[in-house]
């Protein structure tokens, strides 16, 4: 073939492609059907879908067939020219000229009508569907909209050990893994390394993989996630909760701008979160929300105990934006989280914290505190969690050494993927999902 620049198939639909013109597109046959002395195919490229006609008399015979041989995935370099024709998608087709199979694909196993965890089995063909391919994209724009927030606000990434001798959100769901011939974990949050980062950079941010040992098989738990944390010197809770609901308007704002057709074939309803990101998202108190759960949903929940999925669904029912719950009492939260001393006439302490949750059955999408500065509360929370003092000191030197009040958050990436795509689970929101049953393909 002669030299002729590849066109991207979204680019044909633009006014730049007139009729007749000659084009080169590459890419894989998506369906094709043929009836005597043509050829119908629709050829897709990461950018889009365009029909192609492959007609035995426009065409050298051996090009024919082969075009007619060709499987669905097939691998093609398609020449020929632009058409305009109303009744194919996107209102233009190709006539084809030049038609090379790359590679001649075997009979395709992914069809229509086919279950969901079958799908996932093949997740490493499935990743070319329509459906995850819009995903994937808006998965990219969601890491690049959190780099770009925190870059714009002068933070500095960070990045932290994957394996990690400490505990920070209870051991229960620590991964083990073997280092010669002692143990350490797989991160289960960037934080502790954070708290040490800020006395060097003051504000940090990152997005990396987290792991959790989850026992349950839930749609909204991964094994391994990204986790998209921040950490700044001198904010208290209150300050970081602010942020946290900018960064989320921001992230929603991107993807909206940069995936409108990704989201509609998802089925996203676009204009609930357009006049979502334009409201103020509220502040309750863990008592407050104890009390609207009592109210208006009738269930009751003693005061003390972490709100279970139930409940949190129960709670978002009342609300049609985010709502960061603070304030939950001290006793159930993770030894790094301070009493907030000035509040009074609850049951119980209650820290100076939040969780920030998220309508639709997502729940919890942000956790985030306040920080406890004082060493020896910590090692009083250490030791109640069963935790060995000793493989937590160096980060209670970061108290030792110039302490500082600090605070910070951590988004759970999949989650917030899985709510803007309207997914049914989790797992579609990451390429390649591990849960408590699957670690392939
Ligand atoms: O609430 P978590 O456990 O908070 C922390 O780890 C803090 N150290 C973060 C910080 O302050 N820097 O986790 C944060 C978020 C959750 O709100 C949730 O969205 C997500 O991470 N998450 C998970 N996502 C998928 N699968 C899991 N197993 C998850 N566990 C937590
Ligand atoms: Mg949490």
């Amino acid at each position: 073939m002669d030299k002729l620049d590849r066109t991207l198939i979204e680019k044909l639909f633009t006014n730049k492609f007139g009729p007749d013109q000659t084009v080169e597109i590459r890419g894989w046959i998506y369906r094709t059907r043929s009836s005597g002395k043509l050829v119908f195919a629709t050829i897709r490229d990461s950018t889009g879908i365009v029909q192609v006609t492959i007609a035995k008399n426009e065409v050298p015979e051996e090009i024919f067939n082969d075009a007619k041989k060709a499987l669905v995935e097939s691998s093609v370099i398609v020449r020929g020219l632009v058409k305009i024709d109303e009744r194919a998608p996107g209102g233009k087709e190709i006539l084809v000229k030049d038609f090379k199979v790359f590679n001649f694909a075997d009979k395709y196993p992914i069809t229509k009508d086919q279950s969901e965890e079958w799908l996932r089995e093949q997740r490493h063909l499935w990743l070319r569907s329509r459906k995850l391919s819009a995903i994937l994209k808006v998965r990219s724009t969601v890491t690049g909209a959190i780099h770009k927030f925190f870059r714009d606000q002068g933070y500095y990434e960070f990045t932290p050990p994957i394996l990690t001798p400490n505990a920070c959100e209870g051991g229960a769901t620590l991964f083990e893994v073997k280092y010669y011939d002692k143990k350490i974990y797989l991160t289960q949050t960037w934080q502790l390394y954070a708290e040490a980062a800020i006395f060097a950079l003051e504000k940090v941010y990152d997005v990396a993989p987290t792991f959790r040992a989850e026992k349950s098989k839930t749609s909204r738990h991964l094994t391994e996630f990204w986790m998209a944390e921040m950490e700044a010197a001198w904010m208290d809770y209150l300050e970081v909760i602010e942020i946290a609901k900018k960064e989320i308007k921001f992230i929603i704002n991107e993807v909206i701008k940069s995936n409108r057709e990704e989201l509609e074939l998802l089925g996203t309803d676009i204009s609930k979160f357009e006049e979502m990101i334009k409201k103020p998202w509220p502040n309750i108190t863990y008592t407050e929300a104890l009390n609207i759960i009592r109210e208006k949903s009738g269930l009751e929940i003693n005061w003390g105990k972490d709100l279970r999925t139930i409940e949190e669904d129960e709670l978002m029912k009342h609300f049609d934006t985010p709502v960061a719950v603070i304030q939950y009492p001290k006793d159930i939260m993770a030894f790094y989280k301070p009493v907030d001393e000035t509040v009074e006439g609850t049951p119980g302490p209650v820290a100076k914290c939040f969780d920030m949750l998220i309508p639709e059955g997502w729940g919890e999408l942000i956790g985030g505190s306040e920080r406890d500065t004082d060493v020896n509360s910590l090692i009083d929370a250490l030791e109640r969690e069963g935790e060995n003092v000793e493989n937590y000191d160096w980060y209670l030197d970061l108290r030792r050494y110039g302490s500082v009040v600090h605070s910070g958050y951590g988004v759970g990436v999949e989650r917030l993927i899985a709510w803007l795509c309207t997914l049914d689970n989790i797992k579609d929101a990451i390429p390649f999902p591990r849960t408590l049953t699957r670690m392939t393909p």
